[in-house]
């Protein structure tokens, strides 16, 4: 089953319960929270206080993606909400391993991203023999509604040759660009999660479950 994972980027904020709840009988999805602090990309979002909101009125899986300079820092402040999935970037942290190892302690799942123009080979097989999914940026992170980059498959091919070589079972997610164009592709190159913001959204509430439907 592919999981698809509405990125809320791209929901009404002013209305996120609502939001949340259009979501409520639909299965096998996460959300997706992006959050961004205004260094690491150039765009700022939310932080602890309302994914902590969130967290308390959605039974949905919360997968949070940093685009953080310090995503450290984020592991301490989120250490007690139930976040399903906890996912950094590569590029921001020197020790990427020790991280991993420090945001286990307290999610179930933990992730590791690269930017579109970070080759695959940057992840060691240590690294990926740590985590439990690895996001491919398939845009420059920092805002929804972009396009789609297609160098991204060429990656996939490789991350997943990875996988397979080292028997491992990591997700692999897609984020950027996703719609019913390039979903199907998507999972034939390996991908098991597909992050969409404007895809979902664009067309509002009465839509979010065909949408969902489209893309598996
Ligand atoms: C971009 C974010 C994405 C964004 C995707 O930096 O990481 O999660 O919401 O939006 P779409 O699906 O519109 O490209
Ligand atoms: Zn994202």
């Amino acid at each position: 089953m592919v999981i698809v994972s509405p990125s809320l980027l791209s929901c009404d904020f002013l209305n996120i319960e609502k939001e949340l709840r259009a979501f409520d009988s639909i299965k096998d999805i996460w959300f997706h929270l992006d959050i961004m602090d205004g260094h690491f990309v150039p765009n700022l979002t939310f932080g602890h206080p309302i994914i902590e909101m969130i967290s308390k009125k959605t039974t949905h899986k919360l997968d949070a993606h940093f685009m953080v300079i310090n995503p450290e820092f984020y592991i301490d402040t989120l250490k007690d909400v139930p976040l399903h999935n906890f996912t950094f970037h590569f590029e921001a942290d020197a020790n990427p391993e020790r991280l991993v190892k420090k945001a286990k302690q307290h999610f179930p799942s933990v992730g590791i991203s690269i930017k579109p123009r970070t080759p695959v080979s940057v992840l060691t097989d240590d690294l990926l023999k740590s985590v439990d999914l690895v996001l491919m940026m398939s845009v420059e992170p920092g805002f929804g509604g972009q396009a789609f980059m297609e160098l991204v498959y060429d990656k996939l091919d490789q991350l997943n040759e990875r996988r397979k070589k080292l028997g491992l079972n990591f997700v692999i997610q897609v984020d950027g660009g996703v719609s019913d164009k390039n979903a199907k592709k998507l999972i034939e190159h390996g991908v098991n999660n597909l992050v969409a913001g404007s895809y979902v959204f664009k067309e509002g509430p009465a839509q979010y479950q065909n949408k969902i439907n489209s893309l598996r």
